[in-house]
């Protein structure tokens, strides 16, 4: 070849890969949840075997880059080299002045030349590094070929509405290995929530160690037998011993793992309800101290915390006291809900206590117990949440509502300028039927799409802009009479934990389903790489 035509060659080459860097190879992304702003750009970054970040000094992004290092690693090996001054990077990293962004929110800017990162926090430079791995991720973790490693140009600028955004899991009434549970965190952090709320008490399994009462596990974490079928329905039981607990040394692994997801682990320890497996455990808990057996059937039940003994709050702040020891959660979630009166209008103890503290029925007995425990809690550096039946009788002073029963309760609290995280069951509940009766598995009833979630605006119209600061959540419940096995539990939660996810980081700034269906549709196929039972997804319902 002469050395005209070479370079004549040369020049189209060049010429040619100026233009390809110029163009547009991606329009739509599956980036679940959605950012609240993405344009796209003319452009192409090629992603080198070995990407040099530009991180100056700031060490407390460090951790984050360690995840994104290791996670470049299984994109065919490709090597993340951090260091303070390279002349030429392809990715730098920066905090920025701009207020908005504030603790969790991220801005990405791809060009031909350069990826540029700006965040505060180590948790948002994560969470940046989280959509970079969805604009390239097909779910396998591996790019086959050089096509997959070219990312889009694109301007993103991601703030979530929320500050709370979280998954509950009721691991009481079927317990779950402690695998599972770090998958479950794997799942709450892939789609950017940052709080996982572990329900570890019930009346059908009392799951964590407490060194102080060891008959709580050694008793209340085992049932003898477990209804089979619909609880309203069925009186057959399988007759198989089932229960478990986790131990304080792995509660401690779990929540080391959830940081390492920037996730926090927030304990329920259900009271005055629910309450049933501690009472088997020791009787004198209760009002009758007689005859209470950790529960093999689901449903609310009588025996519940005797509210007039002063032996009930010695238990519970020592349980308290060791549960705030292991979990640095700044909140100890302690249930609240479906506590009936009858035994505490039986008991002369707890009809005696409602006389000496001037309390007018058993409802404000109720909200004295709830006062009594958060003043404890408090005491302790931390704050309550409780389910929205802590209004009755008087809401404690520093309580944060969780407003199951619809909207209702989380707009009674709002209006006392109470925190409120939003889980209305219609909405907010796993449990529910996501497809026809007839061909889904047995679940506990209702019925809850994606769309449904998508659709719903935790911001009720009835608050004024001062009270609607007091909303700063949206969670997903997974109750689990009906989910006996960790597939059962995907099987549920997915796809639906996608517009939870959605719904908690946009909150009412959601206007295109279609778009979002096409998203999640991509997911699913991620999922489906991954191994993990998804539930079947109707976009149209
Ligand atoms: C609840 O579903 N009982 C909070
Ligand atoms: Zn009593």
């Amino acid at each position: 070849m002469n050395k005209f035509k070479l370079l004549v060659l040369l020049m189209i080459g060049l010429f040619h890969l100026s233009s390809c860097k110029k163009e547009i190879i991606k329009t739509e992304f599956s980036i679940i949840p959605t950012p609240t702003k993405l344009e796209i750009k003319r452009g192409v970054f090629e992603i080198p075997t070995e990407i040099k970040i530009n991180n100056p000094g700031y060490k407390d992004f460090d951790f984050a880059l360690d995840y994104a290092s290791s996670k470049f690693k299984n994109f065919n090996n490709i090597k993340l080299k951090v260091n303070k001054n390279y002349k030429k990077c392809d990715i730098q990293i920066s905090k920025s002045d701009n207020i908005k962004l504030g603790d969790e929110g991220y801005s990405i800017d791809i060009s031909n030349s350069k990826i540029k990162i700006t965040a505060n926090s180590s948790k948002a430079i994560f969470y940046a590094f989280n959509t970079i791995f969805s604009m390239l991720e097909d779910g396998t973790n591996k790019l086959k070929s050089e096509k997959e490693l070219r990312l889009q140009a694109v301007s993103i600028t991601d703030i979530p509405r929320f500050k709370y955004r979280g998954m509950h899991l009721d691991v009481c009434r079927h317990f779950m290995p402690i695998e599972f549970i770090k998958k479950y965190i794997d799942f709450i952090a892939r789609y950017k929530m940052n709080s996982f709320h572990w329900h570890l008490t019930e009346d059908q399994g009392w799951r964590i160690e407490i060194k102080k009462y060891p008959k709580l596990t050694e008793i209340g974490a085992w049932r003898d037998k477990t209804i089979i079928g619909h609880s309203s329905k069925s009186n057959e039981y399988k007759n198989e011993k089932h229960g478990g607990f986790y131990t304080q040394a792995q509660i401690k692994e779990i929540i080391k793992y959830a940081e390492t997801k920037f996730i926090t682990v927030i304990p329920e320890i259900e009271l005055p309800g629910h309450s049933l497996a501690a009472l088997a455990a020791y009787p004198e808990l209760g009002c009758t101290k007689e005859n209470y057996k950790v529960s093999p059937t689901w449903g609310i039940f009588e025996d519940v915390y005797c509210a007039g003994q002063e032996y009930t709050f010695t238990f519970l702040e020592d349980v308290l006291s060791e549960v705030i020891e292991l979990f640095p959660s700044k909140y100890i979630h302690i249930g609240g809900d479906e506590c009936p009166k009858s035994a505490w209008k039986k008991c002369p103890k707890c009809q005696n206590r409602i006389k000496t503290e001037n309390l007018k029925n058993e409802h404000e007995l109720q909200s004295y117990f709830i006062r009594r425990i958060e003043k404890y809690i408090n005491s302790k550096g931390k704050q309550i949440i409780g389910w929205d039946e802590i209004l009755e009788g008087g809401l404690a002073p520093n309580a944060t509502v969780m407003s199951w029963r619809g909207v209702k309760g989380g707009i009674i609290a709002a209006k006392q300028y109470h925190d409120v995280i939003m889980t209305p069951n219609s909405i907010s509940y796993l449990d529910h039927y996501q497809g026809d009766r007839s061909t889904e598995p047995l679940a506990i009833g209702g019925y809850t799409t994606v769309k449904e979630i998508y659709e719903f605006n935790p911001i009720p119209k009835e608050l004024s802009s001062e009270e609607m600061k007091h909303i700063i959540g949206f969670q997903g419940n997974v109750w689990t009479e009906y989910m006996p096995n960790p597939e059962h539990v995907e099987y549920m939660v997915f796809p639906r934990i996608c517009a939870i996810a959605e719904t908690a980081w946009r909150g009412e700034n959601k206007q295109d389903y279609l778009s979002f269906t096409k998203s999640l549709n991509t997911e699913i196929k991620r999922l489906k790489k991954l191994n993990i039972n998804i539930g079947k997804f109707n976009p149209e319902k």
